[in-house]
């Protein structure tokens, strides 16, 4: 970290600074050129999270130069990581597909989705058990019913199984049933849920929150490794924006930028983004183009009658294109598809 000194700080307000930063546990180097002074500061973490010194007499900026996630960032971890779900890798060399119905509503429904996402070429089965609504009224999903139907379509296909998870009540259960744990977009700054997930020793997948910045979600990526769980998928699905055509505004920055921050492997939603299916394929294709390490989208054998997000599940007629995509594009950028 750096203080800036503004031209015209007292001495004493540097003598204050300086003790502050000492106090503090840390080390202060003072280094004073023609019309500023700036104060180098070495210590740790949770030292530097602690430092209260931008509103201190005579202090005109604060610099961090160290990110704050110190677990899930590049700068002790130079290669991107690869994360196994039951022996499934999701990392750098590849493109992984996550598919399934958004809800599980019915084991016929579920199985039928699960061979459509196996068919387009998904080495993983998404479906949600507990489902974050808008609406308390809307379908909230099948909870522990819905876990079971998961883990016999599990033994019936063969695809491992990530299913979110919404209260840190349910972690021992869903992690009884499934291999990933999925914390959604409306709970990426549930702390609580974060530091639950870390502790079950499953991985985890983490959406990005609606309005959230790269930082705020690698901070949110850290309170699970913090509790000791390194194996941790970022998931990039769309922004809030002011376009009212799209669901939401599918930020494709966000793979080669967080990829620069953090070692964590980064996959795209296009179903939550586009939120209509005819775009769910394109975007599909910029997230492999971008570098996508893989996809996570919504399959229905009948979206007409879905429970949640029907217009944007893909139904068999569109996997085709879907798998033309997964298995053509990777080879061009060094990947294979899982
Ligand atoms: C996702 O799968 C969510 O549960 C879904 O997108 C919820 O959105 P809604 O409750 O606003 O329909
Ligand atoms: C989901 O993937 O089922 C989901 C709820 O998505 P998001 O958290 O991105 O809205």
């Amino acid at each position: 970290m750096v203080i800036v000194m503004s031209p015209d700080a007292a001495d004493s307000a540097l003598r204050t600074v300086v003790s502050t930063v000492e106090e503090a546990g840390g080390s202060a180097f003072v280094s004073r050129g023609v019309t500023r002074t700036i104060v180098g500061v070495v210590a740790g973490e949770s030292v530097l999270a602690a430092l209260e010194v931008e509103g201190l007499p005579g202090v005109a900026e604060v610099v961090r130069i160290t990110s704050p996630y110190k677990l899930v960032s590049h700068e002790n971890h130079l290669r991107t990581s690869t994360v196994h779900v039951r022996g499934v890798p999701i990392g750098p060399d590849s493109v992984t597909l996550i598919a399934g119905p958004c809800a599980v509503e019915t084991p016929e429904q579920t199985l039928e989705a699960a061979l459509m996402a196996r068919r387009a070429g998904a080495a993983l089965l998404r479906g949600g058990a507990y489902k974050p609504r808008t609406s308390p009224y809307a379908f909230q999903g099948l909870g522990v019913d819905g876990l079971k139907i998961l883990a016999d379509v599990r033994t019936e296909t063969g695809l491992p199984v990530v299913t979110e998870i919404v209260d840190p009540a349910d972690v021992d259960v869903v992690a009884e049933y499934a291999d990933m744990l999925q914390v959604g977009t409306r709970n990426m700054q549930n702390f609580a849920l974060l530091q639950a997930v870390g502790a079950v020793g499953k991985p985890v997948l983490l959406k990005r929150g609606l309005t959230a910045t790269y930082e705020e979600w690698l901070m949110a990526a850290e309170y699970i490794a913090q509790r000791g769980n390194l194996d941790i998928v970022l998931c990039e699905r769309g922004v809030r924006s002011f376009e009212s055509a799209i669901r939401n505004m599918l930020d494709v920055s966000a793979v080669p930028m967080v990829h620069q921050l953090s070692h964590l492997p980064v996959l795209i939603d296009p179903s939550h983004a586009a939120g209509r299916r005819e775009l769910v394929v394109p975007l599909a294709r910029a997230a492999i183009g971008v570098g996508a390490d893989g996809l996570l989208i919504d399959v229905h054998p009948h979206p007409e009658v879905a429970k949640c997000d029907g217009p944007q599940a893909l139904h068999g007629a569109d996997l085709d294109e879907l798998e033309t995509a997964v298995r053509t594009l990777p080879p061009a950028l060094g990947k294979t598809l899982t």
